[in-house]
Order: C-alpha cells, then structure tokens, then sequence
C-alpha cells in the first residue's frame, strides 16, 4: 500500500497530516528516510515515524444489511450513508465491495482490505451474488428466457453482453438471479431487456455468504468467511 495509506492505518492521523510527515523527512522505510508519500510499502517493511516504530492495523471485513433509502458512500448525500450504523471508528479507510443502489436492500460486505475486494467485485474471479427480484409484470418460465440469461443479454449502451447468469422463478412476479458482474444498475437493466421491470431488489448472498444479520446490522465475518473469497 502507499506510505501516506500505511500512516493513516497505523496512527490517527489523517492523510494530510501523514504526507506533510512524510515530505518532512520524519518517516524512514527499512531505515532509509522516505519522502515521497506514494512510495509502495509492505506491512512487513519496517516504518518508523520519527524514530517510534509504526504497527498498522489489522484489515477489517464486515457484512452488512442494507436497509432502504442508505447509499454506499462514505458520505451522506441525498440518502444517509451506511456507515452511520457502524460505529467502530476510522470509517473513512473502509469501502464497500459491491455497492447498492439506494432503494436495494440486503447483504454488502465492507472492508479496508483493497485487494480481498477486488476478489469480489471483479468479473474475473467469478463470486456469485444472489438477488431477490420483485418484478412489475408475471415472467413466464420458459427455457427461451432462462436461456436468455444463461447466454447474456444486450443492455443499453454496452457493447459485450452480460455474462452468463442462473434465472430462477420463484413465483409469477419474483425471481431469484445469480450474477458474477456488477455493472450498473445491471440487474434493473436486465430485466428491462426483457421487458420488464424491477419494482424491488434485494441481496441475499455473495460468493458463501448469506444474510443472517437483522435489517441495519452488522457483524464482523469470521476468518473462514474471509478466505472464502480468497481463490
Ligand atoms: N443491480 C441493480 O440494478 N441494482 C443494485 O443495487 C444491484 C444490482
């Protein structure tokens, strides 16, 4: 990770105050005094802020459930972010691996670990993700649209079709979709390629994850849960 990163992981400092540490020679990187504060270190490097060695802290792994009307940003804007229902502290080092439109409830999973995320939300590594679909109009099983969304699908304004995706009707309006991508707002435009219409969405699992958690709460995930994703 960057060195002004690794600062604000292993202080309370904020990412400011880290660089003008760094660019004032008070940070050495295995003994040598290090100045530029994009410089790749390794948790295992030995970092020193003026003299006092740094310790990060250990990477954190949460799951969530989304309630509606929240938005997966660090920020409240329109909607409160998520965030404000996890008060452990340095919030603003965590980032949410795979975010929810704002009216999508259910399961994310939070992190300050970049590279675990990326194992998540990465097309690549294939991590399914479950979602529960309420539809505005009956969707008739048939093998054709099954095969529809096992083959892909042309959404609006993209050039590749959508990866291949497990189309199970659950009832006349509600579906159950298994993705491996998260393009934007891509479940809402699949469905609209077939000409319908999501009126709610819900996650209920990623990769072995189910939700188990009350709406609004969250937990830490166990260190199973955690290398789970790792493949
Ligand atoms: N697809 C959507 O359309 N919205 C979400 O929130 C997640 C997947």
């Amino acid at each position: 990770m960057r060195l002004d990163k690794f600062i604000c992981k292993s202080t309370e400092l904020t990412k400011t105050q880290a660089v003008e540490l760094i660019v004032e020679g008070r940070v050495k990187v295995n003994s040598d005094t290090v100045t530029l504060e994009s410089t790749q270190v390794h948790e295992n490097n030995d970092i020193t802020l003026d003299g006092k060695e740094l310790v990060a802290r250990p990477f954190r792994y949460l799951l969530m459930n989304k309630p509606a009307d929240t938005i997966c940003s660090n920020i409240d804007e329109v909607y409160p972010s998520l965030f404000n229902y996890i008060n452990e502290g340095n919030n603003a080092e965590l980032h949410i691996a795979g975010r929810l439109d704002a009216d999508t409830t259910g399961l994310v999973l939070i992190t300050d670990d970049g590279r675990w995320s990326y194992n998540i939300i990465t097309p690549a590594k294939k991590c399914e993700k479950v979602y529960r679909v309420g539809l505005r109009k009956p969707i008739i099983e048939t093998e054709s649209v099954i095969e529809q969304f096992a083959l892909g699908l042309q959404l609006q304004g993209e050039v590749e079709l959508t990866r291949p995706a497990q189309l199970d009707i659950v009832a006349p309006q509600e579906a159950l979709l298994t993705i491996t991508e998260g393009k934007f707002h891509q479940v809402k435009r699949m469905f609209s390629a077939i000409g319908n219409k999501v009126i709610s969405l819900h996650r209920e699992k990623i990769g072995e994850i189910s939700l188990d958690v009350g709406v609004g709460e969250w937990r830490y995930l166990s260190e199973d849960e955690v290398k789970s994703f790792i493949k």
